[in-house]
């Protein structure tokens, strides 16, 4: 049995959020105008002083406890590390995707193994899965850490497929339900490179998708989108018609760099820093209100502060990789310790007061407001132009 502590108590390595950024926060409110007052004055304490403010939250449906949700990554493919991350504090896991790849080895070996029925051994029709294809055995060992880490942590686990095509490989969001997943993350990760393809196609294409894993699986299903898409407003409320429960902003490109002494393309992964946060809290804040479904922040959150800018801009659930991976599963303590620690500065009781208090559900036109903020910063520092 795990020693779980409260994600609430886990507040002793947690750095203060400097006032600076505090009053950002509170300027970034004002600018919204969503007309929402900032709690003020004094805070109710317990006889000893101390205050816990309630960090549940929801998301695709489900009572989380926190609102950081470990993103898919390294971390969440190992059991040790798994039961790091719950013993931490997180509301939910989110496991590195199975990749269509691997599926479509598994696919065409059954496809195969079928076709030959006649002549198989045995074990093809009784279960046999065949152990030399690597796509296989990626299956199988995804679903037994999936049974194991849904019997093991007290915490929702999602499971997340990485696909661009609809195709029969859809079937196995039934098994990830099967396993125990409590949800499904369905990772688009697509360059959409093809010259001739037009937009309007790709969207189809995804959309697809997601409506065939929505019939397949037996839980919800969240979409993890990219950030490259024409009009991100409407392909997110076609996604939510298409059946998904909730959506996950951003999806991270690795993008290639050049080797200048080999000549050649080299994959780097950078990871993150708080400072791409700004582009899910754009959306958070322009989606909030305005399609029915959860949202998640990934790609840039970093600190506690940051949870509470997803918060605060609309999101259900602040997601992290790169933090984990540089400072640990048990970052997500200091986390949830700092987002305390604000919460408990300004007055707030619980997280659900927080979610899209400075979203843009009440400004009317969310497109001329982005202008505005556009042309007001842009002209704040652009030089003066003189004859
Ligand atoms: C090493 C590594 C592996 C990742 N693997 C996956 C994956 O399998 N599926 C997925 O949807 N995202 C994957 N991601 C993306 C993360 O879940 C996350 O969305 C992204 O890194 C942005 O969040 P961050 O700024 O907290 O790192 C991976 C990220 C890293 C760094």
């Amino acid at each position: 049995m795990n020693q779980h502590r409260s994600p609430g108590s886990a507040t002793d390595r947690g750095g203060d959020i400097p006032d600076a950024d505090i009053d950002e926060l509170l300027y970034a409110e004002q600018l919204a105008g969503t007309g929402r007052v900032v709690p003020s004055g004094p805070v109710d304490r317990s006889p000893e002083g101390e205050r816990k403010p309630r960090l549940a939250t929801r998301y695709l449906g489900m009572d989380l406890r926190s609102p950081v949700v470990a993103s898919a990554g390294p971390l969440t493919g190992h059991l040790p590390s798994l039961r790091e991350l719950d013993d931490a504090g997180v509301g939910a896991v989110v496991m590195p995707s199975l990749f269509e790849e691997d599926l479509d080895q598994e696919t065409s070996a059954l496809v195969r193994l079928q076709a030959h029925e006649d002549v198989a051994h045995a074990e093809a029709t009784q279960g046999y899965r065949p152990g030399g294809l690597p796509g296989a055995r990626g299956v199988d060992r995804y679903l037994a850490v999936l049974a194991r880490a849904k019997a093991e942590l007290d915490v929702p686990v999602v499971a997340s497929l990485n696909g661009t095509t609809p195709g029969g490989w859809v079937r196995f969001a039934a098994l990830l339900s099967d396993a125990g997943a409590d949800a499904i993350e369905l990772n688009t990760y697509q360059v959409a490179a093809d010259v001739h393809t037009p937009g309007s196609d790709v969207e189809d294409e995804v959309l697809q998708l997601v409506a065939s894993v929505v019939a397949a699986a037996e839980v919800p299903v969240a979409v993890k989108l990219s950030p490259y898409w024409s009009a991100l407003g409407d392909l997110a409320r076609r996604l939510v018609d298409a059946g998904a429960s909730g959506l996950v902003l951003f999806n991270r490109f690795y993008q290639p760099d050049i080797d200048l002494d080999r000549l050649s393309v080299t994959p780097r992964l950078v990871l993150s820093s708080s400072q791409e946060l700004r582009l899910p809290l754009r959306w958070m804040a322009l989606l909030r209100g305005r399609i029915d479904a959860s949202l998640a922040a990934t790609t840039g959150v970093h600190t506690g502060e940051d949870v509470a800018k997803v918060l605060l801009a609309g999101g259900d659930v602040a997601m992290s990789t790169s933090a984990l991976l540089q400072r640990g599963a048990g970052h997500v303590a200091t986390m949830l310790g700092e987002l305390e620690r604000w919460m408990d500065a300004r007055g707030y009781d619980a997280v659900a007061e927080m979610v899209g208090a400075v979203s843009q559900r009440s400004v009317a036109d969310p497109e001329a407001f982005e202008r505005a903020q556009y042309v007001e910063t842009i002209t704040q520092h652009a030089s003066v132009f003189e004859p």
